[in-house]
């Protein structure tokens, strides 16, 4: 089955990434917002990151307008999902958000259409059950920022078929991503891995261990991580750190993924890192 449209649910850092590495590979996209504001913001990001790779030689400036060209917005979730292949929703973390989503895509969208997630934790298998289409559903899952990272998590559901999974493999193979299937559990496995170490160095922030530079700078220098934790939480969102661990320590029961109390305290300020100017560091520009 090949896929050649594709609508991108959410308009966000995730959502307008995709629509970026989606529609920079030839295919074209709809993106899906209810705020022309956010679909404002999202083609400016777009245009902006595909300069980026316009100065440094990548592509050209003939490409880079071929590339939004591909592009068209839309602000109604049923009428984005009519004469598509296979649609990613990238919204955020909050289950009953994307339970209502797939509930509207799923009675809007030809009976063909594959229905992606790009959930960084919740259960593929419970977004499915709330379709009619439970063996087209599954879990797509980009890293950010998505232009530049290799990884894309193919997530099974319970009921996802063998012909869905081949079609989304193949999918982010075309978009010069390297495709890794993994099993549906809490997190899968980036953010199982990836989430404790964020919360912990949140934890030694809090009681005092080192400063943010000092924790970031052991991690960057001291095992070559190309960014430390706490940037890179400030990168990902405090806000969708915290989602992640509630998802994590709730459906896994285990005490080891509380969310420290330090990153609650930081999202409930506002401090959501790079996007709101404010995170563990400050930013010029959110
Ligand atoms: N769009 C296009 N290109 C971009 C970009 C964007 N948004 N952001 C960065 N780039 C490009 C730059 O142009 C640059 O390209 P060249 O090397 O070819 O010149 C390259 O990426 C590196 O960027 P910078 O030089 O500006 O900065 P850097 O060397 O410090 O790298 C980084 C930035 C790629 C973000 C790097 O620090 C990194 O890999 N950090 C870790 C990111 C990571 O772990 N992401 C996963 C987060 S977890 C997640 O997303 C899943 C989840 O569910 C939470």
């Amino acid at each position: 089955m090949s896929i050649d449209r594709i609508a991108v649910v959410g308009g966000g850092t995730m959502g307008n990434g995709i629509a970026h590495v989606v529609a920079q590979h030839g295919k074209t996209v709809r993106l899906v917002d209810l705020s022309p504001d956010v679909l404002e913001r999202a083609i400016e990001t777009i245009s902006r990151n595909l300069e980026r790779q316009v100065k440094k030689g990548s592509i050209d400036a003939a490409e880079k307008e071929a590339t939004l060209g591909r592009i068209e917005t839309e602000t109604d979730l049923a009428a984005g999902a009519v004469d598509v292949d296979l649609i990613v929703e990238a919204v955020p973390e909050k289950p009953e958000l994307k339970y209502s989503i797939f509930e509207t895509l799923d009675d809007a969208a030809g009976p063909d259409t594959i229905l992606a997630s790009n959930t960084s934790s919740i259960s593929i298998t419970e977004i499915a059950a709330r379709t009619r289409r439970p063996e087209k559903v599954i879990g797509m899952h980009f890293m950010n920022p998505v232009p530049v990272m290799e990884l894309v998590e193919v997530i099974r559901g319970l009921a996802t078929s063998d012909e869905t999974t081949r079609a989304t493999v193949d999918l982010a193979r075309a978009l010069g991503k390297t495709p890794v299937e993994v099993n549906d559990f809490p997190g899968f496995v980036s953010n199982r891995v990836l989430m404790p170490m964020i919360n912990e160095a949140v934890t030694a922030l809090m009681e005092g261990v080192a400063e943010v530079e000092a924790i970031d700078t052991v991690m960057k220098l001291g095992m070559n991580h190309p960014m430390g934790p706490l940037k890179l939480a400030d990168l990902i969102g405090l806000d969708t750190c915290l989602n992640i661990l509630e998802v994590l320590h709730r459906e896994l029961g285990d005490d080891r993924y509380r969310p420290s109390p330090l990153l609650r305290k930081y999202v409930a300020a506002g401090w959501l890192g790079r996007k709101s100017g404010r995170g563990f560091y400050s930013y010029d520009r959110p």
